[in-house]
């Protein structure tokens, strides 16, 4: 409709027929509604020979309301309705009037936008950290004129794109990823790699504006945390199993080690008290004694004793003395 008009006052004016034509200002062109980051903005060209009086009158609808007014006499050549409760589902339009003292001219309308569709999502802020020949990536979501982004698209996932510094040709992508924080593992020690994100949504035509490139150096390889930790929970585990077993059994081990010196049988009978009557009688005047010694070191060959495991380490008890007189 309004380019039929347009095209029939373009003809008339071509014409020089300027009966319709004066009493119309030229239109603002190039009339677009645009949305970044969620927010609504009208923007046009001034019409060809304006003067620097011109001002303009801007108005915007949903498909489900009537147009309401935007901007009034403004001479700027945009009106941001961001501020006058847009919705994020809405499917707005936007229309702009030159003005001059009593002139004015007709409607220009601009093209539809369904915000959360059509809006061009910025780029993320993507932040880099080096942890041996890891790097962990950080990524912000932009912030929106109205909502956050996940207050209006439920699937977020992010791209991530990286290569080592100079190799851009190899750049690798990981895609659909949910968490802002990623962690590329399969990247070689003390390198320079660069990374850049960009957001893909469920509902939007278009993933975001690519993040800024960032680049960080891997650093050295390293034996990661953990392993140092269940390296030294093992020792204490073992240790402290040690400990326990040794506390338990030390009579056996002691035992073991060092086995007490026992008397081969025929000479238990000589260190046994005397209990008859007779030899009481006889006692204490006179005790019959017969010196004895039992050496440790060879006494095996000497007595035939079964006391094999003599441990050489221990303290020998002191020899047991028989006395003979
Ligand atoms: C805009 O300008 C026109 C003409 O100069 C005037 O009649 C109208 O009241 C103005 N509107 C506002 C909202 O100031
Ligand atoms: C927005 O509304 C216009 C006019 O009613 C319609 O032509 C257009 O298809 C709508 N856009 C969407 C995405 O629904
Ligand atoms: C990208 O870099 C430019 C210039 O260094 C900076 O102004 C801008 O804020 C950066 N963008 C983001 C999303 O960090
Ligand atoms: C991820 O980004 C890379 C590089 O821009 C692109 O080639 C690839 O198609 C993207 N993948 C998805 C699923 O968006």
């Amino acid at each position: 409709m309004s380019a039929y008009i347009c095209v029939v006052v373009l003809t008339v004016s071509a014409l020089g027929s300027s009966t319709v034509a004066s009493e119309l200002l030229k239109r603002p062109t190039n009339v677009r509604l645009t949305s970044h980051n969620m927010n609504l903005v009208l923007k046009w060209d001034p019409p060809e020979g304006t003067t620097s009086d011109m001002v303009y009158t801007t108005m915007y609808r949903s498909s489900a309301t009537d147009y309401r007014i935007g901007c009034s006499n403004i001479s700027s050549f945009e009106c941001d309705f961001t501020a006058l409760k847009i919705s994020q589902y809405g499917n707005y339009t936007g229309r702009v009037q030159a003005l001059l003292g009593e002139e004015s001219s007709n409607w220009v309308e601009s093209n539809y936008i369904t915000l959360d569709t059509d809006t061009v999502i910025g780029s993320p802020t993507v932040s880099l950290s080096s942890n041996g020949p890891t790097l962990e990536v950080t990524i912000q979501d932009p912030v929106l004129s109205i909502l956050t982004l996940r207050d209006v698209y439920n699937g977020v996932t992010y791209n991530i794109t990286y290569w080592k510094k100079g190799q851009n040709e190899k750049a690798r992508s990981i895609a659909n990823m949910q968490q802002n924080r990623v962690v590329l593992n399969d990247l070689g020690p003390r390198t320079k790699y660069c990374v850049q994100v960009q957001i893909n949504t469920d509902k939007n035509r278009n993933p975001s504006q690519p993040s800024n490139i960032t680049c960080e150096s891997t650093a050295n390889e390293q034996e990661a945390p953990w392993v140092a930790a269940l390296v030294a929970f093992v020792i204490m585990a073992v240790a402290v199993a040690l400990l326990v077993v040794v506390v338990v059994y030390w009579k056996s081990i002691s035992q073991f080690l060092c086995p007490k010196d026992a008397l081969p049988p025929h000479f238990e009978s000589l260190l046994a008290h005397p209990k008859s009557n007779i030899y009481l009688q006889l006692s204490p005047a006179e005790e019959i004694c017969h010196r004895c010694s039992i050496i440790a070191g060879d006494r095996t060959v000497e007595e035939g004793d079964p006391l094999e495991a003599a441990g050489s380490s221990c303290s020998q008890q002191p020899d047991v003395i028989v006395e003979e007189r």
